[in-house]
């Protein structure tokens, strides 16, 4: 039996609502927690399946962690680790996984970890990755799938990325902590995320300066500079997002708080010109509403501080019903308008030529069951969900389970009529045979 949401769309979304700890930033301080012997703690981290992989991928290398959902926090001793392999059956469940190669190569000298291969949103190469690491000195073979590098002494080194990738930013950081001299990382990716990472190494006893710019130089430091820390992760920008368009999709009227506001200035700057409102009233929180039909706007999604490509699908679902035609350019992925043709299934008129999409609002979207296909695109259709008339199914949970924690259970506070449940024959009869009209299921 699969899991599977039933949502009754039209509800505007009220109240409040917490944004938790980022995803893409806390698993790659577990990660660079490897570089320190002795017992990290890192707080604010999500329950989520990526947080899970990377714990075991964590304990595959020898070092010893635990959760503690009340606390959200994660410990990881790493005074002792046992392996340098990060295995496939691991790292192909989470390419972020990856990020290990990075803290290996630093403490270890030594590491072999399977190559993640491409995903369902492109083709999602890692040369630079290898390229930088080959510019600090390590050794580098490909073999039945796996990196296997090797290095007797990291060297600093000039490296310039051809694009500032987020991930080979973060990884060429910790290869680079312990190696010998300084090392200058020039088209650096600049999210939060990157910040994030740059703090808890340098609470650490890393000497890194400049994350957030486009120049990142990391002066070596010695193993026994680095010890263990408790550090605190930042808000989910991305979630944050998503309750932002799901607010305003619904013409609700809701405050998020703990949220970043300076992390979304580009996406909240689009959101108030298709006519959102949206109003800082505390230094962490935002109130978020709309009342009329929005406005049709273009955009293109860039690195940081652009149009972030994780918020893409939300905007594309608030595009679907607005006034006018709006127009995307989704520059960073090959193939991240997967939900595409679900939102065509609700009513929505998109064309699609490459990576543009044309979207001419349409007056609204009308429920239906629908195929999540990868995490953001996924939450998406939750958002056209809740803003649709009648009722919808959603299918494949497990891509939304790793990005968002309790998203059905934030979104019932704020009054979303949203339920996960254990599929069977009856409940999706009921779909089938009364469609919009049923409403005693939720
Ligand atoms: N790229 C290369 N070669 C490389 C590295 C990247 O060609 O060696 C290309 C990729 O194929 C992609 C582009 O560069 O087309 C951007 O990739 P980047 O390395 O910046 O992305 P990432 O580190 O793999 C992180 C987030 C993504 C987010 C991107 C961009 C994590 C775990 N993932 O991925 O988040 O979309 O940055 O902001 O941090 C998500 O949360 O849903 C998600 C996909």
């Amino acid at each position: 039996m699969t899991q599977k949401y039933f949502i009754k769309g039209g509800t505007p979304l009220k109240g409040e609502v917490s944004i938790g700890g980022a995803k893409n930033s806390v698993l790659k301080l577990m990660a660079a927690a490897l570089l320190a012997k002795g017992e990290t703690k890192i707080y604010n981290v999500p329950a989520l399946t990526d947080v899970e992989i990377m714990l075991s991928v964590i304990e595959q290398l020898g070092a010893k962690t635990s959760y503690n959902k009340i606390e959200k926090s994660v410990t990881i001793d790493a005074t002792n680790l046992t392996s340098i392999t990060a295995k496939y059956e691991l790292v192909s469940k989470m390419r972020a996984s990856f990020i290990v190669l990075g803290a290996l190569v630093s403490r270890c000298k030594e590491a072999i970890v399977a190559l993640p291969g491409g995903c369902a949103i492109g083709e999602r190469r890692v040369d630079f990755h290898i390229r930088g690491l080959e510019a600090l000195g390590a050794k580098i073979k490909i073999e039945n799938g796996y990196v296997h590098a090797k290095v007797p002494k990291l060297t600093g080194a000039e490296i310039y990325l051809d694009i500032p990738s987020v991930g080979a930013t973060e990884n060429l950081m910790l290869a680079a902590i312990l190696a010998d001299g300084s090392t200058r990382i020039q088209n650096a990716a600049q999210e939060p995320e990157i910040v994030d990472l740059a703090n808890f190494l340098n609470s650490l006893g890393a000497d890194v300066n400049g994350a957030g710019t486009s120049e990142i130089v990391i002066n070596g430091v010695k193993q026994e500079d680095l010890h263990p820390i408790e550090y605190t992760t930042i808000p989910d920008r991305i979630e944050a997002g998503t309750f932002m368009t799901a607010i305003i999709a619904t013409r609700g009227k809701a405050i998020i708080k703990g949220v970043c506001p300076a992390h979304l200035t580009f996406f909240t700057d689009k959101l108030l010109k298709m006519g959102a409102n949206i109003k800082l009233i505390e230094p962490n929180s935002l109130e978020v509403s709309c009342k009329n039909r929005l406005n049709s706007i273009n955009f293109v999604t860039q690195p940081y501080p652009g149009f972030p490509t994780d918020l893409q699908s939300m905007a594309m679902t608030l595009l679907s019903t607005a006034n006018g035609v709006g127009i995307i350019t989704e520059s960073l992925y090959e193939n991240r308008f997967m939900q595409v043709p679900e939102l065509r299934r609700m009513g929505a008129d998109i064309h699609q030529d490459r990576n543009h999409a044309i979207i001419k609002g349409v007056k609204k979207l009308t429920g239906a069951t629908l195929a999540a296909s990868d995490l953001r695109a996924g939450a998406s259709l939750v958002v056209a969900a809740l803003m649709a008339d009648g009722n919808s199914v959603i299918e494949n949970l497990h891509h939304i389970d790793r990005g968002y924690e309790n998203f059905e259970t934030k979104l019932r506070l704020l009054g979303g009529k949203i339920e996960r449940r254990e599929d069977s024959p009856s409940s999706s009869q009921i779909i089938l045979t009364e469609g919009i009209h049923n409403e005693s299921y939720l």
